[in-house]
């Protein structure tokens, strides 16, 4: 058996990579610079014509760009009317931004578990947690898993909830031939660089509703409004605006949008690398039965933003740590996604309990995301599967 590179053997990679990272070409930049160059560095064309482009690739109306996902979904939560006692149902394996949102509103999050297999918010347990006072759901397309959204709109017509889709990692992802963004009342992006596409920073709201729009829109700007419909007090005066409500500058900048249409262009390539990554891996992964491999529903064409690898502990003399830091040795480097939301100690210390999800704690104790972006050459990748297999064969019982 090969000594691993934590005790001190070769290892299987030179150079370390990492879980993620974006994918940047001369395009890209050469779009960047055009628009620096031009008369408007932000509030300019390129944001309308990034707002066109997501209603294209999303199948929604409208498309609101911002300054970051955590931005966005904060608008959709403001948006969606979620204030102090108010209960929102909320995923319980996401970044902490997916509950934030309603914090923020001043609601209380309450978190459902996950479905053990697909990892996302198990529908049956948002049934289980509803009560007079649930206003809406926050559901999290998960590593770019569409969620069970034909049970969730159903759910939420029963319950007239709104419905926000945090959809950060699964642009490109389709649920039925529809994509994502054309299903829930508000479907939120986020364009991190370890996303799919990425603007250094942005996110983005899409909607079919028009009122939802027009409310995004202004709280986006501080709560001021140029139409003077929505106007107290309208005049015909050119310069005149109006602030009718708190909002906030959650505003992209031009150069930010000019990246990200450049970065649409390659969505399609991006999508089918991704795939096929993540088919290579789940093929190998599959046949080892100390692993398990995350399992697709049928109806989700998934453009996959993160690959889980899952340790079936039962099978390796190791825990979850032992396993992640023998991994990281290799120099294919892991990183874990994500914590329960309510173990991160502030919404501790708002009383949430340890148990509360128990398929959600186990999830998180057996699990670790290993590198998958579009620039992973297929060396990369075979030097991905040969650390898994080299860290299993030492550990295993
Ligand atoms: C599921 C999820 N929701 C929301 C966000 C927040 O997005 P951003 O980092 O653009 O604010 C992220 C980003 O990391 C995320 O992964």
């Amino acid at each position: 058996m090969e000594t691993l590179a934590i005790f001190g053997g070769t290892p299987v990679r030179e150079k370390p990579i990492y879980y993620g990272r974006q994918y940047i070409d001369e395009e890209d930049v050469a779009a960047v610079v055009e628009t620096l160059t031009s008369d408007l560095i932000t509030c300019g064309p390129k944001v309308t014509e990034l707002e066109k482009k997501l209603c294209e690739v999303s199948g929604a109306k409208y498309a609101v760009v911002v300054s970051n996902g955590t931005a966005a979904l904060h608008l959709a939560a403001m948006t969606a009317g979620f204030q102090e006692g108010d209960e929102v149902i909320v995923s319980s394996i996401t970044f902490a931004a997916s509950a934030n949102c309603v914090r923020y509103c001043g609601a209380t999050p309450v978190f459902a578990d996950i479905n053990p297999r697909t990892y996302n918010i198990d529908p049956e347990d948002i049934r289980r947690k509803i009560t007079p006072r649930t206003k809406g759901i926050v559901a999290v397309d998960f590593t770019g898993q569409a969620v069970e959204l034909d049970e969730i709109r159903e759910i939420c017509r029963e319950h007239h909830l709104i419905l926000i889709e945090d959809a950060a990692h699964s642009i490109g992802t389709k649920y039925k031939g529809q994509p994502v963004g054309s299903l829930a009342d508000m479907t939120c992006f986020s364009f991190h660089p370890v996303k799919t596409v990425t603007g250094g920073e942005g996110g983005a709201i899409v909607t079919s509703d028009e009122a939802f729009y027009k409310r995004l829109v202004r709280l986006r700007t501080h709560g001021i409004t140029r139409d003077p419909e929505q106007m107290v007090h309208p005049t015909d005066d050119p310069w005149y605006n109006e602030q009718v409500e708190l909002g906030y500058n959650y505003r992209m900048t031009d150069f930010q949008a000019a990246l990200l249409l450049s970065q649409l262009k390659k969505l399609p390539k991006f999508s089918a690398r991704r795939k096929e990554i993540a088919a290579r891996y789940d093929a190998i992964f599959r046949e080892m039965p100390e692993l398990t491999v995350q399992e697709e529903i049928p109806e989700s064409d998934t453009t996959r933003h993160l690959y889980i690898l899952r340790l079936n502990l039962e099978r390796l003399n190791c825990d979850r740590r032992q396993f992640f830091d023998a991994l990281y040795a290799e120099n294919t480097c892991p990183q874990v996604h994500y914590l329960p939301v309510y173990w991160h100690s502030y919404y501790e210390k708002l009383g949430y309990p340890r148990g509360l999800c128990p398929n959600a704690e186990k999830f998180y104790m057996e699990v670790m995301s290993i590198p998958l972006y579009y620039s992973l050459t297929d060396e990369d990748v075979e030097d991905v599967v040969r650390a898994v297999k080299k860290v299993v064969a030492y550990y295993r019982k």
